[in-house]
């Protein structure tokens, strides 16, 4: 049973205390592994050494919060690689340049098996955090990879089979942010403008403890989903602003939560970057839907205001199509009756993700600019698949998340999960219920793939206005009764990779496959 209880999250925790000491004076004293890997040839310009363990911080008034957490440092190499600026119980976070080659020297402090994934980047199969590289409690892993992708906003997070939500739950996750010199000629705001904002929800218990899945296999079904929101680890999180331009990267790091974002004072959001960097230009939307593992970056000019303004980027209740799963009387869904019905009161009001609070202090205003980074379009004749779209059938039967009526399996790849290296695929996500023939209870279901970044081709049924489609792209709302279709070319890596719903309960329900590029 992969439930989790309270109980058992404590147990851990407890369990951990012991050797908690261990992990709160920082660092087993790594060694730096220097120069070249002998068996590899890889040299990396900077060496990193990254642990997870537990740790406790205060979130709340009253007692502090039991955590999990990464903890970083640069051995060798330019210090600005890892930003230390507080981000509460959230990893450091990365600061690489593209072409860098990388080297992380993990180490697992943790009570329980761990892996990490980066989010969005093109890293060979063996550096990817696949769940059969689970690395045990105590061990270490050594991540080398070059940095390939685009200047962009990614992140980094646990993947162990099973135990993935848990663990981001917990704690487990970090920013990363792709920097190169083509990005940084367009006069977009930077340094102290350049903001990022991981947005989470939380529930906690009355000793400001992490409560997870306390509605059990309600939560199981349609993802964690807390009552609290936190931003950049912190609740009741706001800004000081200057009466600035800025540029807001905003990651959605909860396990399951979908959140409508739109400014408060109903003006629109003007979009800049999405998963993969920056658009070819700017787009602006009234609302937009960030589903888990998205990223989002806005334009945000905050000159417009005058000193003492206050500014709040909200989330609008989801329409009932796109919230899917037990679908009950709205009336009777707030407070204690709704968290006891696997609805949290999040869920049917409008709440503020976060405020920016507009000071007298003026910073630099910017003008829009009307192209941002070329995209190189591929069309679905560049696909080696155009006329047979592989189609994934996406289901939720008897509370367990399906691909194609199949869950994960460590090794087991199905005949439409072999792809050419360098091929260019056309992979359809179908949320229509059609399919398995099965009973299908209607869920979003936000698909992920590893080691691409895609483009949307085309979708169909729902089609929300708050879709952000442009651009390059990891991860993708499937709303129930919808289908859209992806293009990607899998290079430059073979390997085993996995796709999987980044609903982090539906992924460790088994809803992930592996597919192999060779
Ligand atoms: Cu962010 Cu496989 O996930
Ligand atoms: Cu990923
Ligand atoms: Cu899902």
């Amino acid at each position: 049973m992969k439930t989790i209880d309270r109980r058992r999250f404590i147990q851990w925790a407890g369990a951990f205390l012991g050797s908690a000491a261990l992990s709160s004076t920082g660092f087993l004293r790594p060694q730096a592994l220097w120069g070249a890997n002998r068996e590899t040839g890889f040299e990396p310009d900077v060496e990193i050494y990254l642990e997870a363990g537990y740790d406790q911080i205060s979130l709340l008034s009253g007692p502090r919060t039991d955590v999990w957490r990464y903890h970083g440092k640069v051995l060798t190499g330019p210090e600005e690689t890892l930003d230390l600026s507080d981000m509460s119980y959230l990893g450091p976070t990365f600061r690489f340049r593209r072409g860098q080659n990388i080297r992380i020297r993990f180490q697992n402090l943790l009570p329980d098996e761990t892996t990490i994934h980066w989010h969005g980047l093109h890293v060979p199969d063996t550096m990817d955090g696949h769940p059969r590289l689970a690395v045990a409690p105590g061990g270490s892993y050594t991540f080398e990879f070059k940095v390939l992708n685009r200047a962009g906003t990614y992140w980094y997070h646990p993947h162990p089979h099973g135990r993935t939500g848990h663990q981001v739950y917990g704690g487990l996750a970090g920013l990363l942010i792709v920097s190169e010199p083509q990005e940084a000629a367009l006069p977009l705001p930077s340094g102290r403008y350049d903001l990022p904002l991981i947005i989470q929800d939380r529930a906690f218990d009355r000793e400001n403890q992490l409560l997870y899945m306390p509605r059990g296999m309600m939560d199981r079904m349609n993802g964690m989903m807390g009552d609290r929101m936190l931003v950049n680890g912190r609740p009741d999180h706001f800004l000081d602003m200057d009466s600035a331009t800025y540029r807001l990267r905003i990651l959605n790091a909860s396990n399951a939560r979908i959140y409508r974002l739109a400014w408060d004072d109903g003006g629109p959001l003007t979009i800049i970057g999405t998963d993969g960097g920056l658009l070819e230009r700017p787009a602006t939307r009234q609302e937009v839907l960030l589903s888990p593992g998205e990223r989002i970056e806005l334009w945000a000019d905050f000159s417009r205001h005058r000193g003492g303004d206050v500014v709040r980027l909200v989330s609008r209740p989801l329409p009932q199509a796109a919230a899917g799963g037990m679908m009950m009387g709205r009336g009777m869904m707030g407070g204690r009756m709704g968290m006891m019905a696997g609805r949290s009161p999040l869920d049917d009001t409008t709440f503020t993700v976060t405020t920016f609070k507009v000071g007298t202090a003026a910073g630099p205003r910017k003008d829009l600019p009307g192209r941002l980074r070329p995209i190189e379009r591929y069309a679905r004749e560049d696909a080696d698949n155009t006329y047979s779209p592989k189609r994934f059938s996406l289901t939720m039967s008897h509370m367990q998340g399906l691909i194609n009526g199949r869950v994960f399996d460590m090794q087991a790849v199905a005949p439409d999960e072999y792809v050419r290296l360098d091929g260019t695929e056309i992979w359809e996500f179908a949320n229509d219920g059609l399919g398995m023939g099965m009973m299908n209870m209607p869920m979003a279901h936000p698909m992920h793939m590893h080691a691409v970044q895609f483009q949307v081709l085309e979708r169909w049924g729902v089609s929300h206005d708050g879709y952000l489609d442009a651009g390059w792209k990891d991860t993708l709302l499937i709303l129930p009764g919808e289908r859209a279709q992806v293009i990607a070319r899998f290079s430059p890596y073979a390997g085993l990779y996995i796709y999987h719903c980044h609903n982090l309960e539906h992924e460790d329900g088994g809803m992930m496959r592996n597919f192999r590029i060779s």
